[in-house]
Order: C-alpha cells, then sequence, then structure tokens
C-alpha cells in the first residue's frame, strides 16, 4: 500500500508540541504549510538540518507558508534540543513548533518511516521527509531522503516558489528553474487560450516532432 503522497489529504491527526497541542488541518488554516520530519533529537544531521530550517524561516514567512517540524522524541526532549540547536549557530531563534511523536503512529500515517533506521529497540526512525501541504490540506510536493542526507533549504525555497508560480499562472517550471527566468504553458493550454492567458506573449521552440509544445513566457 503506498502511503500518503501527491494529492492526497493530510491526516488530521492532533500532537502534542513544543507550542501546545497542534491539529494539522487547523494550523494549515488557509495557507501553505512546510511539514517535516527527522529521525531523531540530539543527531549531527538533524541538528544542521533544524538549525538551517530556523535560519530560512523568514524567506518562508515572506511567502506566507509556516513550517511544522516533527520529531519522534517527546516535548521535553525537543525542548532541551532546540536550545543546542540554537547553540550550535548563534544568534538563531526556532521559532516554529516541533511536534512530538513518541510512539511513532503520527509517522505511519505522514509516510514518514524509514524502514532502514531504527532505535536501540530495533523500532524504526523517521525519515527524512519533507511534504508542502497546500490550503486544500492535500499534499502538493514530497522530498523523501534517507538519514544520511541533509536537505538542502535553498531547493526547499525554490520548490515552494514553483508551486506558488504554478498555482497563480496555468504554467509549470522547468528544469534548475529560479524566480524571474522563463516558466513553461502547460500542456493542457491550447495556443488560443495561451494567447489570453499571456497577453506577454510566449515562444514556441522549434523541435524535430513539430509538435509545439515547448513553450516559454514570463509571468
Ligand atoms: C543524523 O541526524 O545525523 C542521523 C540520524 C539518524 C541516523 C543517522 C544520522
Amino acid at each position: 500500500m503506498p502511503g500518503l503522497t501527491i494529492g492526497d489529504t493530510v491526516p488530521n491527526l492532533e500532537l502534542d508540541s513544543t507550542h501546545g497541542r497542534i491539529r494539522i488541518h487547523d494550523f494549515i488554516g488557509d495557507g501553505y504549510v512546510i511539514i517535516f520530519s527527522h529521525p531523531a533529537d540530539f543527531t549531527p544531521v538533524c541538528t544542521t538540518e533544524m538549525a538551517a530550517m530556523a535560519a530560512y524561516a523568514s524567506e518562508f514567512e515572506k511567502r506566507g507558508v509556516k513550517l511544522l517540524g516533527i520529531s519522534c522524541d517527546d516535548v521535553e526532549s525537543h525542548k532541551k534540543w532546540i536550545k543546542d540547536i540554537e547553540a550550535y549557530k548563534p544568534g538563531t531563534k526556532l521559532t516554529y513548533p516541533i511536534m512530538a511523536d513518541p510512539d511513532r503512529e503520527a509517522i505511519k500515517q505522514l509516510n514518514m518511516v524509514d524502514p532502514d533506521e531504527k532505535d536501540a529497540q530495533g523500532v524504526n526512525l523517521p525519515s527524512r521527509t519533507l511534504h508542502i501541504l497546500g490550503p486544500d490540506k492535500k499534499v502538493k510536493l514530497s522530498f523523501l531522503y534517507p538519514a544520511c542526507t541533509g536537505r538542502n533549504m535553498d531547493e526547499v525555497v525554490r520548490a515552494v516558489d514553483s508551486l506558488l508560480t504554478a498555482a497563480k499562472h496555468k504554467v509549470a517550471t522547468p528544469a534548475n528553474w529560479k524566480p524571474g527566468e522563463c516558466v513553461v504553458i502547460q500542456p493542457g493550454v491550447s495556443d488560443e487560450e495561451a494567447k489570453k492567458l499571456f497577453p506577454q506573449g510566449f515562444t514556441t521552440t522549434d523541435l524535430p516532432s513539430k509538435k509545439g509544445y515547448l513553450r516559454f513566457t514570463k509571468v
């Protein structure tokens, strides 16, 4: 059975966090949320990721996106760990909540279990999963990384920018796209419709197939 994936509604779980009880759908409200898991508190890569997320928090806030961490230790452990995270990068303030999942039930429902990483008792740890959730409470995009690989926060910001741009205009973003660069017009949009949607114009790349599907525009 595949777990939670793109297009699915995130389960409306209610969990303890460093900011009190959180019900996921209420936390999302009518905005976007990045929910991201970590294998465990007081581990090296996780500490660097938590500090990096804290440093990028203002970038997400600017875009109207809230952060929600989850790790499988309890709230008391999270609170002590935050002191380490802030000491590791002096000047960092970790302002987003970290949810607790000590019995590891939530990570199953959120498709955040790493089958290869187990604690001393042989219980599976969370992977480095990150879901971007939309105002409709659905998963828009997921990263699924193993414990050995810390995530790149620039790529998380870039993915958010792509999702927000695609949601606003009828476009998609090409490989290695960055804000300000050309976007592509979605295949379902006819040339006639594209002329109305993009009065600024678009260019169609001449390809051997002559199918005219690679159309670039600026939004
Ligand atoms: C880490 O955060 O460094 C880590 C956590 C679990 C397994 C391996 C690495």
